[in-house]
């Protein structure tokens, strides 16, 4: 998963467009791209589209619901799990009590369209308010359902009345720099995918593989999209390099032949336990894509 475009759910024209991007996961989104009155619209719109397409070898299909306090959460999934979608992303996540009240809920839907216990994955937006992101210290282990986190500058905004999320040079301000490194912590400590958020200016295609490329350094596996023409640059910043493979390879294969000790010198540098993982992770990531 290197790529989440987010396509409005009561639009039949984009969500077939989306489809057809390349992007590993389409977001089917019921929540913010979707005015109130469009709802009911939306989720018939969203459910019919999810169960023609289920199935299809690529992309996974997720379907952004309202949050959980929205009063429109039991709705959204009434709506769609039936129609077996590969996930739920949970917006305004408040901590990780969150997911479990979430799992509740699929379970009953599960059991109603007869599905497995547990077959609907959750990804959580854990940073759109200042309370979830004080509540990052709650994600500390692996959660059943949960592939992945990312986070939000746009609502956390909105929550602590900052005018601007980005200073004059572009740089995003502390809060939100907080928010994406608390983000890439709960990812790590639950075993699931550190995914970064959308960039916004759409027709910008170089300032978001700049976006892309520090994401990527810092340890972020994925991002998500807004727009068709974000989805091959995304998914050519998160695809691990030739390069990169061919030495994590060699690396593991060093290590093996030593005895699998607690490190090893390789052209006169030194490789320990941190860098055999590092190289194991970034095999397992390349290996359905390269
Ligand atoms: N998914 C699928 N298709 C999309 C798309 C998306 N996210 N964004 C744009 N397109 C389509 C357009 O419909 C258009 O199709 P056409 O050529 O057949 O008319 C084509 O791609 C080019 O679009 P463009 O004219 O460049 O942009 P736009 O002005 O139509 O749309 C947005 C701009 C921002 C409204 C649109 O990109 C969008 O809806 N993005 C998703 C917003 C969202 O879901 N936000 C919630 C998460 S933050
Ligand atoms: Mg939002």
């Amino acid at each position: 998963m290197r790529s989440l475009l987010f396509v409005p759910g009561d639009s039949e024209k984009k969500l077939d467009k989306g489809f057809a991007t390349g992007a590993d996961v389409v977001i089917v989104d019921l929540e913010d791209s979707v005015a109130p009155d469009r709802k009911p619209a939306a989720r018939e719109i969203s459910a019919e589209f999810v169960a023609a397409r289920r199935g299809a070898a690529a992309p996974r299909i997720y379907v952004r619901i309202n949050d959980l306090d929205s009063g429109m959460a039991d709705a959204d999934l009434a709506a769609v799990i039936a129609a077996r979608p590969d996930g739920v992303m949970l917006p305004k996540c408040a901590s990780s009590a969150d997911l479990a009240r979430l799992s509740v809920k699929l379970r009953v839907h599960e059991a109603e369209a007869g599905l497995a216990d547990g077959a609907t994955s959750i990804i959580a937006i854990m940073t759109e308010t200042a309370r979830g992101l004080l509540a990052a210290s709650s994600y500390l282990q692996p959660m059943p359902r949960l592939a992945g986190l990312t986070w939000g500058a746009e609502d956390l905004s909105a929550d602590i009345g900052a005018r601007q999320t980005r200073d004059a040079a572009g740089r995003y301000t502390d809060v939100f720099r907080l928010a994406r490194a608390m983000t890439l912590l709960a990812a790590t400590a639950t075993e699931s995918a550190a995914i970064d958020t959308v960039y916004v200016d759409f027709r910008d295609l170089a300032g978001l593989a700049a976006e892309c490329a520090e994401a990527e350094r810092d340890g972020f596996t994925a991002k998500m999209a807004i727009h068709p023409a974000q989805v091959p640059v995304i998914n050519s910043a998160f695809t691990p390099s030739l390069e990169s493979v061919e030495e994590a390879r060699a690396l593991i294969a060093a290590f093996a032949e030593a005895g699998n000790p607690g490190v090893v010198g390789i052209g006169g540098k030194m490789f320990d336990r941190p860098h055999l993982r590092r190289a194991e992770r970034l095999l397992a990531r390349a290996g359905p894509i390269v």
